[in-house]
């Protein structure tokens, strides 16, 4: 995944706008660990990428919610397994006990895309079946 591409269209504005912010963030982390840059700078990125993820987040269980999502525990359970563990990277670059690498960029990838081709790929088509509850008012 080192861009957007179609194949993680969704078909759902709301998940869709997301994801590609997702995405993008992901390939910036990548390129600044690519290119060397300052460890500031990769954990403020990493902070921001916390940040949409929360919300993201945020967003898809409020539409479980309203919808009657079946899968809603095990989708939101995945969801908070990542932000823990994005939690336990940060304070651990943030005192110097880890580091952001190749490995760490690779892992994220693989979350990212795994993540969208799987579970919220089963949400949007679940989500689309009630089309006045697939996006956020
Ligand atoms: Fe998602
Ligand atoms: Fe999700």
């Amino acid at each position: 995944m080192a861009s957007w591409s179609a194949d993680l269209e969704l078909g759902n504005p709301t998940m869709d706008d997301d994801h590609k912010q997702l995405v993008m963030l992901v390939n910036e982390l990548q390129y600044s660990v690519d290119t060397n840059r300052r460890w500031d700078v990769i954990r403020s990125q990493l902070d921001d990428l916390m940040t949409v993820a929360d919300r993201h987040f945020c967003h898809e269980e409020r539409m479980m919610r309203q919808a009657g999502y079946p899968e809603f525990r095990r989708h939101k359970k995945i969801h908070d397994d990542l932000t823990r563990d994005l939690h336990i990277l940060s304070r651990q670059i943030a005192s110097g006990e880890g580091e952001f690498t190749h490995t760490t960029v690779e892992w994220l990838k693989g979350w990212v895309g795994s993540h969208i081709r799987g579970e919220d790929r089963q949400l949007a088509q679940f989500l689309a079946r009630r089309p006045v509850l697939s996006r956020i008012a």
